[in-house]
């Protein structure tokens, strides 16, 4: 089928779409199989399954989060190569969405109730950005996945050590923001300066702490 260049409008639609699936956790669609595939899911004790349904829900809302920036940056991105690189980290995090969703789902859980709130602030940011111009957007993709990579690397450690299926999923998806960032560096991005990486920490922490709950 003959693609076309999407309209103004159109591109309005989609992130409409986007914001509504996404911010409203309709089931997303992965396109790799999850990491979690073949490996036995062991019972776990009680308090363990909700320490680790708590930390799959922070790593959930964490990929609410990405794609909400992303798109926001894509949005108003100047550059179409710019664009078309935001669109496919986007694309990916759909994956890391989708498997945390079905990860949490198996640990009898749910996603944080505040994902619509989450996913309007990292839009917000994402266009924000992108109006300084494409490099500091590349720069906010690598300072976002450079804190992400170590926050999950704190997740391998804290995670039940029989939590397995939990812990594949984190560690694919440790080796998928290291290359976004990689990605983001390569294609010219500027470093964040203080204080953006100190207060995107501090934004996160909010996060994390709220979505560990409810
Ligand atoms: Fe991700
Ligand atoms: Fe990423």
């Amino acid at each position: 089928m003959a693609s076309r260049e999407l309209t103004p409008l159109d591109r309005v639609l989609v992130e409409i779409e986007r914001a509504l699936s996404t911010g409203l956790n309709v089931t997303p669609h992965a396109e790799r199989a999850s990491p979690a595939a073949g490996i036995d899911d062991a019972p776990l004790p009680d308090w363990e399954q909700r320490h680790a349904a708590g930390l799959m829900r922070v790593n959930h809302t964490g990929e609410v989060c990405a794609q909400a920036l992303y798109s926001g940056q894509a949005a108003v991105a100047r550059d179409t190569a710019t664009r078309d690189q935001l669109l496919k980290a986007a694309a990916e995090e759909t994956d890391h969405l989708a498997w945390c969703d079905e990860r949490l789902k198996e640990l009898s859980s749910r996603p944080s109730l505040f994902n619509p709130l989450w996913y309007a602030g990292s839009f917000a940011i994402g266009a924000v950005a992108a109006l300084m111009n494409d490099r500091v957007s590349l720069g906010f993709v690598v300072e976002t996945e450079r804190q992400v990579e170590a926050h999950l690397g704190r997740h391998l450690e804290i995670l039940p050590q029989d939590d397995a299926r939990s812990r594949a999923i984190v560690a694919q998806m440790q080796v998928d923001e290291a290359r976004h960032g990689q990605n983001a560096l390569d294609a010219g991005a500027v470093t964040l300066p203080p204080p953006i990486p100190t207060l995107m920490r501090f934004a996160s922490g909010v996060m994390k702490a709220v979505a560990y709950r409810i």
